[in-house]
C-alpha cells in the first residue's frame, strides 16, 4: 500500500492490518479453471460466457470474475454460535446524529444510525455531490470530523462548490483519492464520524484484476466499506451513478449489501428534487425529502404541497387537485389532463410523471362511464411541477381532470379529490385517508371528494363521500354535465 500525500504511517493494529489487506488475501487472479461469469444486472452466474444474460434477457452484461477459493479446512474453523431465546435479547440504544437538514433526517428514518453503509443514487448533475457536502459539513458539530473522498473531481473544484455553499467547518477533511488501500488508511487516520465516498464507481482495489466501475471493482470495494463502517462504527455514504434506466450503474447487488439505499428523483430542468429512501433497515421505505436547488445548494421544501401548487390558476378546466401520499407524507399535487381532437388515425395517449396503463384504465373507465366520445381524442396527463406520483390515489383526480377538459368545464377551485379507480368505475379507498384530508384541509380546501367508504369512519365536515367516477364528476366540476 502507498503512503498518501501526508505522510500517513500504517498503524499496526491487528485490526486495521485486516481491513487494508482484506482484497489482497481473498482474490486470485481470474484463469479459464477458477473463474466464474457474473450477470452485472442480476447477479446470474455461470462457468461459460452468454452473450444474453438467461436470467434477466439483458445483453452483454455476463462478466468473467475469479472464483474466490477458501483454504483447507476454513469451514470447520468458524466459530460456533449459540442459538438465543428472541425474547432475551436486549435492544441497543441506537444514537443517532442529525444530517442538520430535518427533512433528510426523517426520510433517513430520524437520522444516520453510526456503523451503517448508505447508497445515495441519481443521474449525474442532480445534486448528490452538492446535497454529500452540506451533510459532511453540518455533520461535523456533533460528532467531531467527517471525511469527503472524491474520486471525480479534484481537491480545487470540490473547494469551488465548498465556498459557493458557504462552508468553513474545521472538522471536513478532503481527499482527492481512488485507490481503496489508500482510503481505508487516511480513514484510519483521520477516524472520521462520517465518511462520503464520490463514487463508488471510481474506487479501484488493487487486488482485483478488472476496471473501476466495473461490477467486480464495486463490489470488492463496496464489501471493504462494508466492513469498514461495521467494524469502526462509522456512517460510510456511497454515491452511485445512475444509468438512463434509473438502475444504478453496476450490480444491483450494492443495493442488498448496503443498509440504506437513497435515490434522487427529479428532472435536472425542474426545480425540485426529490431524495427518496428505497430501502431502509433504520426506517420507514419510500419516505421522501423535497429540496430545491437555488444559488447556495439545496434548499429543503419543508411544505411540498404549498410549493407543487403555487402556480395553480383558478378556474381552468382540465385540472383537478389530488392528494397523494410519499412515504408517510401527504403531499397535494395538480393533476392536468387535456383532451383534444385526434388528427391522426389512432388516438394517442401520453403520460407525463405518472404510470401509463393507469393512464389508459382511467381514459378506459371515463370513456365508459361518462364520455363515449373520450376513447376517439388524444389524452395528455401530467402532474403539474413534474412529481413522479405513482399511487392509486391520484387515479380519481385523472379522471376528473379528463371530463373536465373533454367538455372545458373547470373543476371547483376549492375541491380536492383522492381514490382509487376500479374497472367498474367504482372509487376505491386507498391508504392514509385521514392524513390527506388534514393536509388538503391545512391548504384552505373546503371540499374533499373520498371515497365512499372512508365517510363510515370520518367525522370532519369537509368530507364528501362518492362512490363512483359519475358522482366524483358530478361533485367536482363547477356544473354538472
Ligand atoms: P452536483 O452536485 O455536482 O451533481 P452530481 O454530484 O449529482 O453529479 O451538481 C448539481 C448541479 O447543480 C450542477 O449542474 C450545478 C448546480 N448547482 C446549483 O445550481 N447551485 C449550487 O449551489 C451548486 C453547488 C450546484
Ligand atoms: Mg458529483
Amino acid at each position: 500500500m502507498n503512503n498518501h500525500a501526508w505522510g500517513f504511517q500504517r498503524k499496526t493494529d491487528a485490526r486495521h492490518r485486516t481491513l487494508l489487506k482484506k482484497g489482497s488475501e481473498d482474490s486470485m487472479p481470474p484463469s479459464a479453471s477458477n473463474s466464474r461469469f457474473v450477470c452485472s444486472s442480476c447477479g446470474y452466474q455461470s462457468l461459460r460466457w452468454y452473450g444474453r444474460c438467461p436470467e434477466c434477457g439483458e445483453w452483454n452484461t455476463l462478466e468473467e470474475q475469479p472464483t474466490v477459493t477458501k483454504p483447507r479446512g476454513a469451514k470447520r474453523a468458524g466459530r460456533r454460535q449459540t442459538p438465543v431465546v428472541l425474547s432475551a435479547v436486549a435492544l441497543e440504544n441506537v444514537k443517532r446524529f442529525s444530517s442538520g437538514l430535518p427533512e433528510f433526517d426523517r426520510t433517513l428514518g430520524g437520522g444516520f444510525v453510526p456503523g451503517s453503509l448508505l447508497l445515495l443514487g441519481g443521474e449525474p448533475g442532480i445534486g448528490k455531490s452538492t446535497l454529500l457536502l452540506s451533510v459532511a459539513d453540518n455533520v461535523t458539530s456533533s460528532i467531531g470530523r467527517s471525511l469527503y473522498i472524491s474520486g471525480e473531481e479534484s481537491l480545487g473544484q470540490v473547494k469551488i462548490r465548498a465556498d459557493r455553499l458557504g462552508i468553513e467547518s474545521q472538522g471536513l477533511y478532503f481527499a482527492s483519492e481512488r485507490n481503496m488501500d489508500a482510503i481505508l488508511g487516511m480513514c484510519l487516520e483521520i477516524k472520521p464520524g462520517l465518511l462520503v465516498v464520490d463514487s463508488i464507481q471510481t474506487c479501484e482495489d488493487p487486488s482485483v484484476d478488472s476496471l473501476p466501475g466495473s461490477p467486480a471493482q464495486i463490489r470488492s470495494c463496496a464489501i471493504r466499506f462494508q466492513e469498514y463502517a461495521k467494524s469502526e462504527n462509522v456512517t460510510v455514504i456511497l454515491v452511485g451513478h445512475t444509468v438512463k434506466t434509473g438502475d444504478l450503474a453496476g450490480p444491483r447487488l450494492l443495493e442488498h449489501l448496503v443498509d440504506t439505499v437513497l435515490y434522487f428523483e427529479g428532472e435536472l430542468s425542474h426545480l425540485y428534487r426529490i431524495v427518496r429512501a428505497r430501502k431502509n433497515r433504520f426506517g420507514a421505505t419510500d419516505e421522501v425529502s423535497v429540496f430545491r436547488m437555488g444559488e447556495k445548494g439545496l434548499v429543503e421544501i419543508r411544505n411540498p404541497s404549498e410549493f407543487f401548487l403555487s402556480e395553480r390558476i383558478a378556474d381552468r378546466s382540465g385540472c383537478c387537485v389530488s392528494v397523494c401520499v410519499q412515504g408517510n407524507k401527504p403531499i397535494l399535487v395538480e393533476v392536468q389532463a387535456l383532451v383534444t381532437p385526434c388528427l391522426y388515425g389512432t388516438p394517442r395517449r401520453v403520460a407525463g410523471e405518472i404510470d401509463y396503463q393507469k393512464l389508459l384504465l382511467t381514459a378506459a373507465v371515463m370513456s365508459k362511464y361518462l364520455v363515449s366520445g373520450l376513447d376517439k381524442m388524444d389524452v395528455f396527463v401530467k402532474i403539474a411541477g413534474g412529481a413522479k406520483v405513482n399511487e392509486p390515489g391520484i387515479d380519481l383526480a385523472c379522471g376528473v381532470a379528463m371530463v373536465s377538459s373533454y367538455y372545458d368545464i373547470p373543476v371547483r377551485h376549492n375541491v380536492a379529490c383522492f381514490g382509487e379507480i376500479g374497472l367498474s368505475g367504482e372509487v376505491r379507498m386507498v391508504p392514509r385517508m385521514e392524513d390527506r384530508v388534514r393536509e388538503a384541509s391545512r391548504l384552505g380546501f373546503e371540499r374533499v371528494l373520498v371515497p365512499h367508504g372512508f365517510t363510515d369512519s370520518s367525522s370532519s365536515p369537509i368530507t364528501i363521500g362518492v362512490s363512483t367516477v359519475e358522482e366524483g364528476v358530478r361533485n367536482a366540476l363547477i356544473k354538472s354535465k
